[in-house]
């Protein structure tokens, strides 16, 4: 069985509350559709938000050394800023598909600055609420 790690940064947890260019699904419905996708797959998910980013760095250094296969991380406002969740990620030797709601390159300009992306095997973004089972799929391709 393949384990994989989700993590999704700041406000995310506010779904379904946030502007409309987020949907109106929540995290948890994300989850659930994540999980329906995926029911035929002999996988394992473990889901992890927050919106301190020393506690997304804290998830990400638990993954070195263990048993996960891959880590999925949509690290929300932080992707545009944080050098220390780029750092976190640079420790781990599983592959990193990074994720985004939305297409972050047609939104404002402060939004194409992409930090934590460079330590990623992969981005994917604009595919709504479809990036998360779509990244486990990638990764399961990947390691045929
Ligand atoms: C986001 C895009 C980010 O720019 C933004 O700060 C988010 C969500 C997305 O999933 O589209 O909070 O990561």
């Amino acid at each position: 069985m393949k384990k994989f790690k989700i993590i999704n940064g700041p406000n995310l947890n506010l779904l379904g509350k946030r502007e409309a260019v987020y949907g109106s699904r929540t995290l948890e419905d994300i989850q659930n559709l994540t999980k329906a996708k995926l029911q035929d797959k002999n996988i394992s998910m473990d889901w992890f938000q927050s919106n301190i980013e020393g506690e997304i760095v804290d998830e990400i250094q638990s993954l070195v050394d263990s048993d996960y296969d891959g880590l999925v991380i949509n690290p929300a406002a932080y992707s545009h800023t944080s050098v220390a969740i780029h750092d976190a990620l640079k420790l781990l030797n599983i592959p990193i598909v990074e994720v985004h709601l939305t297409n972050v390159y047609s939104r404002e300009e402060f939004r194409s600055q992409m930090l934590t992306a460079k330590a990623a095997s992969k981005i994917m973004c604009g595919l709504k609420e479809h990036a998360y089972y779509l990244g486990i799929i990638s990764l399961l391709e990947e390691e045929e």
